[in-house]
């Protein structure tokens, strides 16, 4: 491999990134980042009218972006995200798993199909995505990259939100096991570890004072991040800056996870 010069590391032009649940929050943020420096780019979302309206957005900016529909909870509609993907653009470059959720509810409390729900996508979902883009990825000989959302929730306790911490685990630890196996095919994964980030996800929480006190406490930045502000590391780990990186988890916690 030829070393890029460093003016061009971060340098993304002619690569195609996929961004799962790219529509809003946290995943528009890093689909605009990754746009700021070339790469052309799959909103793959859920929602119609927010995926439509990002994918707009870039393209009014003067980049490339598609929507294309997607619900990573289904084996089928993640083949046909892919399918359409490289249809339109050749093919796929990096893969930034970010569709998530989240529920804060006490550990007693949490009710079966809830639990069912969040393992569906934050895990299951975020593993399928990532296993049919690798096993293209190794069937076309082509190198990759992987993004996974982790978060401060996978690597240290977060009351009031034990399966999705569980998740958040597994992301992690997903993460970390299949850059080891994946290494030889030339498919680096890691993963961005948000800490509190204002979005719809953390609107409640954050809006309310007592809460926000408590992150604010805990924060050694003292505040909440802003979505952009995890767009930096994607961009990082989705270009040749990053190509002697793998299995590692970066985390973007205003130091939460320091202390
Ligand atoms: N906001 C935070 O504080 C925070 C902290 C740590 C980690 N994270 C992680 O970052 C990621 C993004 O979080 P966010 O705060 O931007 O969330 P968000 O709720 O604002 O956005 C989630 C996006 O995923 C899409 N989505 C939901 N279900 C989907 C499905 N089945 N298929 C495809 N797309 C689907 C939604 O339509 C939405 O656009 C999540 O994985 C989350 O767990 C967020």
């Amino acid at each position: 491999m030829t070393d890029p010069s460093p003016r061009l590391l971060f340098d993304l032009q002619g690569r195609v990134a996929v961004v799962t649940g790219g529509g809003r929050g946290i995943g528009r943020a890093i689909a605009e980042g990754l746009s700021a420096w070339g790469a052309r780019l799959v909103i793959a979302e859920i929602d119609r009218r927010t995926g439509e309206a990002a994918a707009e957005a870039i393209r009014e900016s003067g980049g490339d972006a598609i929507r294309v529909p997607v619900d990573v909870t289904d084996p089928r509609s993640i083949s046909s995200m892919l399918d359409r993907a490289e249809a339109e653009f050749g093919a796929v470059d990096i893969l930034v798993n970010n569709a998530g959720m989240s529920q804060r509810t006490p550990a007693e409390e949490y009710s079966d199909p809830d639990l069912d729900r969040i393992i569906a996508l934050n895990l299951s979902g975020l593993y399928r995505c990532m296993r049919e883009t690798a096993r293209r990825w190794i069937a076309q000989k082509r190198p990759g990259k992987i993004i996974n959302l982790a978060s401060f929730a996978g690597v240290v306790a977060d009351p009031l939100s034990a399966p999705y911490a569980a998740t958040k685990g597994g992301v992690v630890q997903l993460t970390r096991t299949c850059a080891v196996e994946w290494a030889r095919h030339g498919i680096l994964v890691n993963a961005i570890g948000p800490g509190y980030t204002r979005t719809e996800m953390t609107a409640a929480t954050l809006d309310n004072p007592e809460t926000e006190a408590v992150i604010r406490s805990k924060t050694p930045l003292g505040r909440a991040a802003t979505p952009a502000e995890m767009a930096g590391a994607a961009v990082f780990l989705s270009s040749s800056a990053s190509d002697y990186v793998t299995g590692h988890i970066l985390m973007v916690d205003g130091g939460w996870t320091a202390v």
